[in-house]
């Protein structure tokens, strides 16, 4: 069977806030020459950018139209990167009509012949089932909360770490409680638990389980 019909080799990497998910993906992009796209930011923005307008987040019209204009550029902005904005990328990301409208920029970035790695929540799910290499990257809401709250007060927001750890455990409940395409392991992911991992040990395990499903990718082509 030719490449072609086998499809690219796209790794998805899901899992919850703060898992180390990001940081796991964009060292295996980089290690493995490949393009990244972490699909949080296409949320974030969706939500940055109704908050801008003065919209409500429970605008489903408007925030589908927000997700309309989403390009590439826009996820450089910084602004994407804060609590306000995390919280409402959640907020959009359980109206269907808003993922539907990301669904074509993820998996036409999914569609790349030489492959590419992409981060979410969903990637293995619904935006890449067919992904040949799929890691859940996890981690408990204890070290996830001040993973989260070191880099927040890293750029300078003020914050405690009980009330990062009260939005961790609240951001888990709205992804996995949504009805559209709610974060969940796919059946075929490896799991990741990175709780006690610094990032060098979680990249080094996620770039060896991504090896293994290349060589399986490989031998089946
Ligand atoms: O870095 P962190 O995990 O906090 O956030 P993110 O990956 O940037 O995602 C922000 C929010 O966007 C998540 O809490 C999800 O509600 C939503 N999201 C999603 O629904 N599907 C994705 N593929 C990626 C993010």
């Amino acid at each position: 069977m030719g490449r072609r019909e086998k499809g690219p080799f796209v790794v998805a990497v899901d899992g919850p806030a703060a898992s180390g998910k990001g940081t796991v993906a964009s060292s295996l992009a980089r290690d493995l020459g490949l393009p990244y796209l972490d699909t949080g930011l296409l949320y974030r923005a969706v939500g940055v950018l109704m908050q801008r307008a003065g919209q409500d987040f429970n605008d489903v019209p408007a925030a589908a139209c927000q997700a309309l204009m989403i390009t590439a550029d826009v996820l450089d902005d910084p602004g994407l990167r804060t609590r306000a904005a995390g919280e409402a990328a959640s907020r959009v990301a359980t109206h269907p009509q808003v993922r539907e409208r990301l669904l074509e920029f993820q998996q036409t970035f999914a569609s790349q012949d030489q492959g590419s790695v992409l981060d979410g929540r969903d990637i293995g799910t619904v935006i890449a089932p067919h992904a040949p290499a799929k890691l859940y990257v996890t981690a408990s809401p204890e070290v996830r909360a001040e993973r989260r709250w070191r880099q927040l007060t890293g750029q300078g927001e003020q914050v405690s770490l009980e009330d990062v750890l009260a939005d961790i455990r609240k951001r888990d409940e709205r992804d996995g409680g949504r009805e559209a395409a709610p974060m969940r392991a796919a059946a075929d992911a490896v799991l990741l638990d990175t709780s006690e991992m610094t990032i060098d040990q979680a990249a080094d395990a996620a770039r060896r389980i991504v090896e293994a499903a290349r060589a399986r990718w490989e031998a089946s082509r």
